[in-house]
């Protein structure tokens, strides 16, 4: 695992407990159902960078959505297998996911993006392109302003990267996707850029 991984991976699992009883819960619900209503029956989502399993994961199971999720962090692994035993959570990398092609039908990833070095975006949504079927759904979410760099976070240090707005939609649109819709949303007081795909 590279030094930046490992230090996200560090940091999840020290502060796991304590950001997740913080998390807002229902802040991006209206995204959820739009994201939810996009996929087609019985369909099969990734959660990448799922942490402890809710909202997101709890959210698509309790809709008959089956869901893999994956993420860095143990601790937040085993947060989220106790929160929505349902759904199947597995530990990996994001920068590195090993699954096959045409696989899912629709992948989302939320405040996560941005723990990922700027220069490995472009190749994530080459394979979230890679990895969903035909039709498939994205949704993601980045920061709103171009940085990169290491600030403390719960206390620990931990690293955050994202590009602006623009150069976010531009890879996306590059990886291969077809643009549903993007906008600059507030959220329970944080500013996130969202964009929903299709592999069209
Ligand atoms: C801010 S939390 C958000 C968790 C969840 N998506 C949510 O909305 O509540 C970020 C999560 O992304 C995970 N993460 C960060 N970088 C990752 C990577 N390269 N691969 C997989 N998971 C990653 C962290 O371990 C953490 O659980």
């Amino acid at each position: 695992m590279d030094a930046i991984s490992k230090l996200v991976e560090q940091g999840y699992n020290r502060i796991a407990e304590d950001y997740y009883s913080h998390r807002n819960l229902s802040k991006f619900n209206n995204e959820l159902e739009e994201f939810a209503s996009l996929l087609p029956k019985n369909a099969h989502t990734l959660d990448v960078g799922c942490g402890a399993g809710i909202p997101t994961a709890k959210f698509l199971t309790e809709r008959g959505i089956k869901v893999t999720g994956i993420d860095l962090s143990d601790k937040m692994l085993n947060l989220a297998r106790d929160n929505v035993p349902n759904a199947k959570f597995v530990k990996m990398d994001m920068i590195k996911l090993e699954f096959n092609e045409n696989t899912f039908d629709g992948i989302i990833s939320v405040f996560a993006l941005f723990h990922v070095p700027k220069e490995n975006h472009y190749d994530v949504f080459k394979k979230f392109f890679e990895i969903l079927k035909p039709g498939g759904i994205l949704m993601i979410n980045s920061g709103v302003s171009e940085s990169e760099g290491t600030s403390r976070f719960f206390g620990v240090p931990m690293f955050w990267s994202n590009f602006s707005p623009k150069t976010t939609l531009d890879l996306v649109k590059k990886a291969g996707f077809s643009i549903i819709s993007e906008a600059v949303l507030e959220r329970g007081g944080e500013y996130q850029y969202w964009v929903f795909g299709k592999k069209s």
